[in-house]
């Protein structure tokens, strides 16, 4: 029996069959976008921003409106809580309003809060740690290009950060055999990797090459995160973890490139490559709308 979380804060939340359906759920309404189109009527969502977002938040936004419902779009600086109203607080108050919450903090601990505080589904919109919609719109795209989930072989190249902690917990769920190769000091998140092993193959490493070699997906993202933009830890990446057409070809030849976006050309990414014949990022981020629209409907109706 599939296991729905209340509230979406890692991915870990979820089990296999949950993860499974939830992707069923997002393909079928992909392919009839207007399905559940009046499901989520009366129903609200509140959006709350802390950071930067384009495709967060419209795509929540577009969801809930696709769905019958409505999405209030708040700016973290802009409510009581920046001037010291508890998280707690705010999340006690949305409740008595809001069908669930979606927010996108600097601290995981605020996004815990929240959810400890709130009577009503929280989703992590993206922390510090955790990115989990970007992972599910990340294995619906693999599912599309690649006809399958379990079995195939990812490779993770540059910062294990947020969006690489919850893509090696829905690899874990997946099966997928995951290659994270990190520099020194970037290595993602050691519980994420220990339980995912318990599932699949997950393994860290220094080199680039050996990580993408014979891969089936290759994905990488900013070395500079919106919580973390020393200028000085891009050095630590450069030249050795850019995604180039070099790295690309040690890949399987039909081998696909993924990256959540925003992209730094000529970074994290050559142009060649993420402009090029084996990127998917445009369905990448289509998918986030087809995706969060299945998870909303699993939460709210
Ligand atoms: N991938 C992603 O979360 O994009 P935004 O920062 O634009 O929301
Ligand atoms: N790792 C990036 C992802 C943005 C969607 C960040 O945290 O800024």
């Amino acid at each position: 029996m599939a296991k729905m979380p209340f509230s979406l804060l890692t991915l870990d939340e979820l089990d296999a069959g949950g993860l499974s359906s939830l992707i069923c759920d997002a393909m079928r309404l992909k392919r009839h976008r207007r399905a559940g189109a009046a499901k989520l009527k009366s129903r609200t969502l509140a959006m709350i921003f802390s950071k930067p977002s384009t495709r967060t938040r419209v795509s929540f936004e577009v969801a809930m409106a696709q769905l019958g419902g409505h999405a209030v779009s708040l700016d973290l600086a802009r409510m009581q809580a920046s001037r010291g109203e508890s998280l707690a607080d705010t999340a006690r108050t949305l409740s008595r309003y809001v069908d669930a919450i979606m927010a996108r903090v600097y601290d995981h601990a605020d996004i815990v809060e929240l959810a400890d505080h709130a009577t009503v589904p929280v989703i992590n919109g993206l922390s510090d740690m955790f990115h989990p919609c970007q992972t599910l719109a990340d294995l619906l795209t693999i599912r599309e290009h690649k006809g399958q989930l379990a079995g195939l072989d990812v490779a993770w190249v540059g910062d294990g950060n947020n969006v690489c902690n919850s893509l090696i917990y829905g690899c874990g769920l997946a099966r997928i055999n995951i290659k994270v190769a990190t520099p020194r000091g970037f290595a993602p998140d050691p519980r994420a990797v220990a339980e995912s092993k318990k599932r699949t193959g997950v393994s860290v490493m220094a080199d680039p090459a050996s990580a993408v070699a014979g891969a089936d997906v290759v994905i990488t993202d900013t070395f500079t995160s919106i919580h973390n933009t020393a200028p000085a830890r891009i050095k630590k990446f450069l030249p050795r973890y850019r995604v180039t057409d070099s790295l690309m070809a040690r890949a399987d030849p039909d081998a696909i490139f993924m990256h959540c976006l925003p992209a730094k050309r000529g970074q994290e990414v050559s142009a060649s490559v993420i402009d090029g014949q084996q990127s998917v990022v445009w369905d990448e981020a289509e998918n986030r709308l087809h995706t969060q629209k299945a998870l909303l409907l699993r939460l709210l109706s």
